[in-house]
Parts: C-alpha cells; structure tokens; sequence
C-alpha cells in the first residue's frame, strides 16, 4: 500500500523494456516508439504521452498531461531488447508480422536491425503451433530461469541501463488447469527442478523477473504469474505486476458498450462476437487449448458490467457466444462482428450491430507502452504485488483473492487517474457537484 503523496523516485538513467516476444505486437511497439522519438508521428493512442489529468476543482484549471504530472521515463531513455524462438532481427520480424508497412519501417531500419532477439525459453507442449530455432537448451527448468536471469543481468548492463520493465508479447500459451505445485514458492521451486509439466515457459520468465524485484506485465490470456507461488514471490521482492491480456479490439469496443446499455437499465437477450484476423497470433488461437485460454478472458468481461446477480430481469439470462476464427487474407486488419440484442420500455427489442475493422497491433502497442512505464512508475512509488488500477488496459484484470475484477472501461479510468492523484498527493475526483449544496 502506498502512502498518501509517496515520495516517487525520480526515473534517473535508462529504462529496459524487455519483451518475450517480437512478434506484432512486440515490433509495432518498438518500431511505433522508434518513429515517434525521431519526430515522424505523435504517440497517438497512448494515454501515458497524450492523456490529460485534471486536478482540484473544475474552476482551478489545472489539467497537466498526466505525463508531466508524475514522473514518468521519457520516451528517448527508454531501449528495447527481448526474446524470441526465431532469429529474425526486429526489423525482419516487423516486416514479417505485416503491420507497419516498409516505407514506414525503412525510416527506422538500424534501430530495428539492431534488435537481436536472445533465445527464448520455449516448449512446443504450451504453444503447439509454433516451433522455431532460437530456443535455450537446459537441464531442468530452473535452470532455464538461471539463464534468463543471465540474460536480463547482461542486457541491463550492456546498456548502461538503471531500471528493467517486462511485457510478456509472445503467443498465447495452452489453458493449463491448476496444479498443486502452483501453491507456494517452495512447491514451485522444486517443481522448476524436476521440469514439472504445470509449469508453462512464461511462467519460467515471470519466475526469473520477480527474482530479480523486475516488474512483469502479461500481455496474454494464459495463466502466468497469477498462481500463489508467483503471487508470493512479487509480495517478497516487492515488485509491481499486472495482467491479463491487453484490452484491445472487440473486448475493448465491448467495456465501452455495455456499460452504457446498464447505465441505462435496458435488457439484454444475447450478445453474440465473431472475428477474423489472419496474423501469427491467429494462427496460435486456431489451436482449440490456446483459444481456451482467449475465450476464458474474453467471456468474462460482460458477466461482471452486467451483474446478473444483482440485475436478474435485465442480465440474468444472456446467451453470449465469442468466435475468432483463422483467416490468413486478413493478415493483422481484425475484423469484428457484433450482434447485441437488447429490450427496452414494455420489452419491445432492439439491435445494435457493430462492424470494427481494426488493427490489433496499433491498438496493443500503445497499451503495452503505457503498461511498461506505469509499471516502472510504480515500482518507483514502492508499490507492489498486483496493480489493479492498471485494469484499464487489461481484459482479464487480476485482483486480489475475494474481489471481482472491475471491466467497466470508465470505472477502471477513474480508477486509474485516482491512483495517479493519491500518488501525487493531489485530491481525489468523486464528481461529486456540491455546488447544489448550501
Ligand atoms: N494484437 C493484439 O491486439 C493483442 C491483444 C491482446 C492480447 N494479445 C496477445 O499478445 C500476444 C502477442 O500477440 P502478437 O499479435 O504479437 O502475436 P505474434 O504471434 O505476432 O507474436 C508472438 C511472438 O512470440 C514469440 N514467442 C512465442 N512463444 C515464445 C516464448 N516462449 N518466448 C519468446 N517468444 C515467444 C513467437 O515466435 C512470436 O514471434 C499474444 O499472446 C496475443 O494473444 C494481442
């Protein structure tokens, strides 16, 4: 728990953002970062570089951008490393994940070059549609973690760097159900020697980060650091995490909508999500266990906006579908379909239909941005363990034992901009209007 107005540490020197994975996401970011700090576009999407705050009172006008209001890393101290099972340079890899074009890429052709992507830790068992060749070899799976830690340690002083974030963009792993080893640190620990199968290969990179009091986002839906043993490990060494799943697309488009059908108490009958996408992480999600893990986070998210519990007449029998299908013509242009059947006044229905013709990796790589310096920011402020107030940005956010994860996209705003007052000392916004008062 932070104190009121915590002193945060100034973000002296560089920060390292390491990603396991230079996919889509991964290189759209790096390249997306590249390009904005050379002056060729504005970080347009990301809250963190344009976002506002407003503090005191509505007559005070004060509304800082929230990056000059707490001291974020600036974008030109930040340098880019990761991982990956292939060798492709980021600069091959952009172009082969097909989202920025060439001209664009051109533009930051070395920098890309210059990203040498470090052998992953990998097994085919937790990502059965993949396999690639720049793979770490090791005993067990501790010992993995052994040389990933290596890997961090050598990176951060390679370049000079004071401080390491990591964004787990790699694919979606398997659903994998949970084990008893997952229990407690000890459990784990021993489990990582004898390579116990209920341990995935990003839980050995979380695993590896936490050691080392690194912060840790995971960008994907499956499980990672969201078991005890991990949970455990990042109250110990005092380390910010956050996860699941960056909330872009159709689960984005989704915690805008639905909350405004609840604010005003129409009904709804059925909620039905398809999509076609045709990148690598398509190609990942055609397996039936990785889709497991997506629909899982995806399916979520309406059951707790609507509260069916609380609102049984409205929400209480919703028939919710969610598809993504493989479709390799649309490279990584998500295309989305939304079918809401709503009631209203004396029950009479009604539809709203959503056609979101998207670009899944211009929308994940801001949010992976932000995620990556607030997770910084609050190490800096002495905060620890699970970030909720970064639900913002996730799909399926963690939360603490007992409490359900907040989904509504305005509620985890306000969240998030609260925690960004507290921490700064500044009063918290309740809009509140007193002026009706006398
Ligand atoms: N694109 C989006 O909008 C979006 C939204 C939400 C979540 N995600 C999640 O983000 C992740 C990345 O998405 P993407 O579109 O960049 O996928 P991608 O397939 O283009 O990239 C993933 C990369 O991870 C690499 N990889 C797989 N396992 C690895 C491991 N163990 N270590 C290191 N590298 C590994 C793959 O080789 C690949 O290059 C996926 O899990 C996806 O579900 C993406």
């Amino acid at each position: 728990m932070i104190e009121k107005g915590v002193n945060v540490k100034e973000p002296k020197g560089k920060l390292g953002i390491l990603l396991p994975g230079l996919g889509a996401v991964g290189t759209t970011l790096i390249a997306g970062v590249e390009l904005i700090r050379n002056g060729y576009s504005k970080p347009y999407g990301s809250l963190t570089q344009m976002g506002t705050i407003r503090l005191g009172k509505r007559t005070d006008d004060r509304v800082p951008k929230i990056k000059d209001f707490v001291p974020l890393a600036q974008l030109e101290d930040v340098v880019f490393g990761g991982w990956d099972i292939f060798n492709d340079n980021g600069y091959e890899a952009a172009l082969n994940a097909g989202v920025l074009t060439k001209e664009d890429l051109d533009k930051v052709k070395p920098q890309m070059e210059a990203i040498k992507p470090m052998p992953a830790v990998f097994d085919k068992s937790y990502v059965k549609k993949l396999d690639g060749p720049n793979v770490k070899k090791g005993k067990t799976k501790m010992d993995l973690a052994e040389q990933l830690m290596k890997d961090m340690e050598n990176f951060k002083n390679a370049n000079n760097l004071d401080r390491i974030v990591i964004v787990w963009c790699g694919s979606t792993e398997v659903l994998l159900n949970p084990d008893s080893v997952w229990n407690s640190l000890p459990t784990f620990e021993a489990a990582l020697k004898e390579n116990h199968p209920a341990i995935s290969s990003s839980m050995i990179y979380a695993y590896a980060a936490l050691k080392l009091g690194i912060p840790y986002v995971n960008g994907a839906p499956h499980y990672t650091h969201d078991i005890p043993a991990l949970l455990d490990l990042a109250q110990e060494n005092k380390v910010p995490i956050s996860g699941k799943d960056f909330k872009t697309g159709q689960t984005w488009m989704k915690t805008v909508v639905a909350p405004g059908i609840k604010a005003r108490m129409l009904g709804v009958n059925g909620w039905f999500s398809t999509n076609i996408l045709g990148n690598r992480d398509g190609e990942v999600l055609d397996d039936p266990d990785s889709f497991r893990s997506k629909e899982v986070t995806k399916s979520a998210a309406l059951q707790y906006i609507f509260q069916p519990q609380t609102y049984p007449e409205l929400y209480g029998d919703i028939y919710h579908k969610v598809r993504i299908n493989y479709y390799p013509p649309s490279g990584d242009d998500k295309e989305g379909w939304d079918n809401i059947d709503i009631f209203g006044w004396l029950g009479y229905r009604m539809q709203i239909k959503i056609n979101f013709l998207c670009k899944d990796s211009i929308l994940a790589a801001p949010v992976a941005l932000d995620l990556a310096l607030f997770s910084d920011l609050a190490k800096r402020a002495g905060m620890s363990g699970i970030q909720e107030w970064l639900s913002f940005y996730l799909k399926s956010p963690m939360v603490a034992e007992d409490l359900y994860p907040e989904h509504d996209l305005f509620i985890q705003l306000m969240k998030l901009k609260n925690t960004l007052r507290y921490m700064m000392g500044e009063e918290l916004i309740t809009h509140l209007g007193l002026e009706y008062y006398d």
